[in-house]
């Protein structure tokens, strides 16, 4: 069972408050107040730390105040890096096409021994995992109770987060450089231990019909999932555009005999007429996450168990 711990918004910091009211001006907030305790731990409290200046979340500018919210969001990383897509002197690109022949190859299976001081524990996989903040800010909670693996495309960024990974010694967390539609079979068969949680969080939306076929969410991908995940693995998937993850929740929905959508399974966990989870269960928001919020998004949440 999907156990819920529930928290009260009352008991935010005064601080986070007043930040949270210039950081949204124009929508109301609300801050997660449910956690699946037995694997995200409750949102963290590093607001009432942070010394920030008010004027940066208070630009009118969203694009503006992104990086300060991202910042602020994850301060307790102590990462030294700006939040920019920049490694050294090079800018990242914004977007490649995964279809291309270079993106094609299944990357080689590294000896998961060599990477993780543990490799019986429980494996998350983030698809996509940009820049690597809301994998590591999870994995810094969990040093010795579970693993995480970041597949990111963009090559830069995921060397950037291993670089992160190892500055900071996290034996627990490791990011590829990988397209996942292609490698995650194959990397994840051979992990020794159970794929308890797979997350795909604000993906990119390749908005033309013809360009559909570049998201990373294709039917193999989810029957490699679905085979992957242990009995009681998750899949977390959000969007902040509605066609995306009305797309991604098709693919989930329909596997109905093998996944069950958590508020199907605990009736505390509360969604919307729709059906999209009304709180984000992982404690941290990811950057597409914060940015989008920012600009008065809507964000399309859903969670799936894998039945036992
Ligand atoms: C919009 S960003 C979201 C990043 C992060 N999940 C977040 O919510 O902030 C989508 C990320 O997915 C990556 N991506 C796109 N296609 C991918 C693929 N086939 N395999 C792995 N990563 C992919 C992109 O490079 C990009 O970093």
């Amino acid at each position: 069972m999907v156990s819920l711990s529930l928290t009260s918004s009352n008991t935010m910091p005064i601080t986070r408050q007043a930040l949270s009211i210039f950081a949204y001006p124009f929508r109301k907030y609300t801050i997660p107040t449910i956690s699946f305790s037995h694997f995200p731990p409750k949102r963290h409290r590093s607001f009432c730390q942070y010394t920030h200046s008010l004027s940066a979340v208070s630009d009118p500018n969203p694009r503006n105040r992104s990086p300060e919210a991202i910042a602020l969001e994850y301060s307790d990383l102590n990462l030294p890096h700006s939040t920019s897509e920049e490694v050294g002197p090079v800018r990242i690109r914004q977007h490649v096409n995964p279809l291309s022949a270079y993106f094609s190859t299944p990357v080689e299976v590294p000896n998961w021994n060599e990477v993780y001081e543990d490799t019986k524990l429980p494996l998350m996989v983030d698809i996509g995992s940009g820049s690597g903040r809301f994998l590591m800010w999870l994995a810094k909670r969990n040093l010795h109770s579970k693993n995480y693996l970041g597949l990111e495309i963009r090559k830069k960024l995921a060397l950037r987060a291993e670089d992160w990974a190892k500055e900071q010694s996290l034996r627990n967390l490791h990011y590829m450089f990988a397209n996942a539609t292609i490698s995650f079979k194959q990397l994840i068969s051979a992990y020794p231990g159970p794929l308890m949680l797979v997350s795909i969080l604000c993906p990119d939306p390749h908005f033309k019909k013809k360009h559909h076929k570049r998201r990373v969410l294709q039917k193999p991908l989810v029957d490699s999932i679905v085979n992957c995940l242990a009995p009681g693995g998750q899949v977390f998937i959000q969007s902040d555009v509605l066609e995306v993850a009305l797309d991604m929740r098709n693919h989930f929905d329909a596997e109905p005999d093998i996944l069950a959508h958590v508020s199907n399974i605990d009736a505390s966990i509360a969604c919307d007429d729709e059906g999209w989870l009304l709180r984000n269960p992982m404690g941290i928001r990811t950057e597409r996450e914060i940015h989008a919020e920012l600009e008065g998004a809507k964000i399309y949440r859903r969670m799936y168990q894998k039945r036992k």
